[in-house]
């Protein structure tokens, strides 16, 4: 029973078993970073551990939400942070609770940049960018509530190795609280982005223009992330192809194969990108396949990607050779044993967007039903 088990499984290409680095992970379903809004006060809490743990497999490889690295670097409402000790300390018990049931956790470590208003930041400052452009009111993820946005301040050329240091930081707090290792974030028209998008970054300095500049921000703290904890604990999630929060590239193949190669300077250990359909952070729409295929042949470490995957199509893009690990956002959200379900061919939990984001700490978050034989 045990081999036709083992059997079954290597014959879905997202249930092999793939080596990253030091990583030995027994599976290909990586839980993509997943922003919830439960972490009061920037704290995170104790119903995190059960949340994540649930989502945990031996293996596995984990990615925590979005968690600033500084008291300018937040946007919304109970997202967690690690820059203070208290942060690092609520994180530990999250992280034991991966670790013991055998998962590799990494932290998703993020500046908002102009994303934000003054609400947010401390004394009631404007939000920093790389530009002073402002953004537009949008409609929240809910539908119904309008995120207002501060006209951010543009970073001088001197400021900015004090955010670069941020990110350091944020960085060693994570390994502090004993994560495997952090995900940049630099996706999404967050502060990173907003840097490396053309129809953002209006820089004159020696941070904005040429694409090489733009992408300057970027790799100083790829940089200094990677001689802080090694670069063998060090991935970063890119999004050249979107367009949310206002931040487009006109070039967007040239900037992903510049950040490719770039990236391989510094030998960082993952790269994880969104695929070119994500119309927003949660909605695929059309666009032609195969636009992420130079990057990941650019690329020498681990290729991951996002957006919009069945599993009938995350099997195709590992078979295929498209990509190494395959992230899932809404569908892990909504079923914590997603890859014994992959493994079954069962069917999935749906998942219950107007919960995304609300503050409950069950409610959406812990009470998604586990497949009857898993539950222990
Ligand atoms: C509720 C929710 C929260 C998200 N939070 C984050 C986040 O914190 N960081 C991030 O990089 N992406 C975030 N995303 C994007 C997801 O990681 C993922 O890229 C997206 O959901 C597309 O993958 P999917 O089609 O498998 O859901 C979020 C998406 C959703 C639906």
């Amino acid at each position: 029973m045990e081999m036709e088990n083992a059997v079954a499984k290597h014959s879905i290409p997202l249930l092999t078993p793939y080596k990253m680095g030091r990583f030995n992970l027994s599976h290909r379903v990586v839980l993509a970073p997943l922003t919830r809004q439960r972490s009061y006060g920037n704290v995170p809490q104790p119903h995190a551990v059960l949340y994540y743990s649930q989502r945990t497999s031996p293996g596995g490889f984990l990615i925590a939400e979005a968690t600033g690295v500084s008291d300018t670097a937040q946007g919304y409402p109970d997202t967690p942070g690690i820059w203070t000790k208290e942060h690092v300390e609520a994180w530990k018990p999250i992280v034991e609770a991966v670790h013991a049931k055998g998962g590799v956790f990494f932290c998703q470590i993020w500046h908002v940049g102009r994303v934000s208003n003054r609400g947010f930041q401390p004394n009631g400052q404007a939000p920093i960018s790389c530009s002073d452009k402002p953004l537009m009111p949008q409609i929240r993820s809910n539908g119904i509530d309008e995120a207002m946005f501060t006209p951010p301040r543009r970073l001088s050329t001197e400021e900015i190795p004090s955010i670069v240091n941020n990110f350091r930081l944020a960085a060693r707090n994570a390994m502090e609280a004993g994560f495997d290792g952090v995900e940049i974030h630099g996706a999404h028209g967050y502060l990173i982005d907003q840097f490396m998008k053309d129809t953002v970054n209006d820089r004159t300095d020696e941070y904005g223009g040429s694409l090489q500049n733009r992408c300057k921000f970027a790799l100083d703290i790829v940089e200094a992330v990677a001689n802080e904890i090694g670069p063998d604990r060090v991935g970063i999630r890119l999004s050249p192809f979107a367009d949310y929060m206002e931040s487009a590239d006109t070039n967007p193949q040239a900037l992903a194969l510049h950040m490719a190669e770039s990236l391989n300077k510094y030998g960082i250990l993952y790269c994880h990108v969104v695929e070119a359909r994500m119309k927003t952070v949660g909605e695929v729409g059309e666009c032609p396949p195969h636009m992420l295929l130079p990057m990941r042949k650019a690329f020498q470490g681990t290729f991951i990607t996002v957006g919009g995957f069945t599993r009938e199509d995350g099997n195709a893009a590992v078979a295929e050779g498209r990509t190494d690990l395959v992230a899932y956002g809404r569908w892990f959200l909504a079923n914590p044993d997603l890859p014994k379900r992959f493994e079954v061919n069962a069917d999935l939990n749906k998942y219950d967007r107007p919960t995304f984001y609300i503050s409950d700490p069950v409610v959406g978050y812990t009470d998604y039903p586990f497949l009857e034989s898993t539950t222990a």
